[in-house]
């Protein structure tokens, strides 16, 4: 770990250099889901907008994914490993119950001697290590950070139940983050509601060998759909307020893939016209932590976002957990 001498704090951010991917192979499509439920290519589409996820292979691990996110991304950032202040994997299925995956990726990436550590906050999860990696660049802690958001959802996924199976993907994206003297990221709020527990929820734990409880996702879709809305215009709107930017000079919203509905009302919610906004999830489903940082190296990859753009980054997940971010990339 790097230290600095105390800086004038405004003038120092934390700036997305570079962005990175991993998606698996092996594609399940919606025609592949009609033949183990019954669902329709209809039913998904015009519900979620979803045609088709990513599933890793039964040699594939989260971890693995992580590890090609983080090496597209140091490559695109042109640096060297060993400037790598700091690892932060957010996911929900890391691949031990300890160490975390970020160590093992750590160890991967031949990095020695440098923070490394989880962050669970399910499709939140990319935004809380974002903000926490700002809040560590901003007080001088740590000048350059490696974030990384993988989820092997398909794990958790109970592939006969129609009322979630059709939603989730697996994958990884990364950034990395370096102290600039110009912005960067401008404001972030992250939120919870521990009470969301009984609405989104894998409620297995591992106990004297065994697995107790069910281990497979359980979401009531239409309370987590309402209170997603609301809760993605509300902080929306609190960004914006604080940090004193107008809803029109948001380049991209770059949004939590998890339901083509919940994102067009949150672009509507903002007056933004759907070719401002980022949509993945027909391609990735929603793939929780890996959603947003997967979204973002895509556009960036396409040429969309551009140095300079206003991008306002949004997500809702299991908690409830739910935040934003206003970022200058
Ligand atoms: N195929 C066909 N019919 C289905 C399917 C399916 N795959 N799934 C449900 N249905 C049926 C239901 O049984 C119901 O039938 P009924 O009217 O006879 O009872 C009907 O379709 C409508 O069901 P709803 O649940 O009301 O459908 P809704 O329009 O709400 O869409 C969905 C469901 C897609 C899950 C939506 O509610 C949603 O996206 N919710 C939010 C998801 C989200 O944001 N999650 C947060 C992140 S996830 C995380 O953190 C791990």
């Amino acid at each position: 770990m790097k230290f600095y001498q105390k800086k004038d704090q405004n003038m120092t951010y934390a700036k997305i250099i570079s962005t990175g991917s991993y998606l698996p192979s092996k594609i399940l499509s919606n025609h592949d889901l009609e033949k183990m439920v019954d669902t329709s290519e209809e039913w998904i589409i015009t519900r979620t907008g979803i045609k088709e996820r990513r599933i890793l292979a039964d040699n594939e691990s989260s971890c693995d994914m992580a590890y090609n996110a983080a090496i597209d991304a140091i490559k695109n950032a042109n640096i060297s490993t060993s400037e790598i202040d700091v690892i932060i994997v957010a996911t929900v299925s890391a691949d031990m119950i300890f160490p975390s995956n970020a160590c093992l990726l750590q160890n991967r990436l031949g990095i020695k001697n440098i923070p490394a550590f989880d962050i669970n906050a399910a499709c939140s999860g990319f935004l809380y290590a974002l903000e926490m990696a700002n809040a560590y660049i901003k007080s001088n802690i740590a000048d350059t950070i490696l974030i990384v958001g993988a989820d092997a959802v398909s794990h958790y996924v109970n592939y006969k139940d129609r009322d979630t199976c059709v939603l989730f993907g697996d994958g990884a994206g990364a950034v990395i983050l370096k102290r600039d003297n110009a912005p960067g990221i401008i404001i972030t709020e992250m939120h919870a509601d521990g009470s969301g527990v009984e609405f989104l929820h894998a409620k297995a734990k591992i106990k004297n060998g065994e697995i107790v409880g069910d281990p497979y996702i359980h979401m009531e879709g239409r309370a987590v759909f309402k209170t997603a809305v609301k809760s993605l215009s509300d902080v929306a709107n609190s960004l914006l307020t604080k940090s004193s930017y107008t809803k029109e000079q948001i380049t991209w919203l770059i949004p939590h893939q998890a339901n083509i509905r919940i994102i067009e009302a949150t672009a509507n919610h903002l007056n933004l016209p759907m070719d401002k906004v980022i949509v993945t999830l027909d391609k990735h489903g929603n793939t929780s932590a890996a959603s947003i940082p997967l979204a973002l190296d895509y556009a960036v990859k396409v040429g969309k976002v551009k140095t300079g753009d206003l991008l306002l980054l949004e997500g809702f997940g299991a908690g409830f957990t739910w935040g934003g971010c206003l970022v200058k990339y």
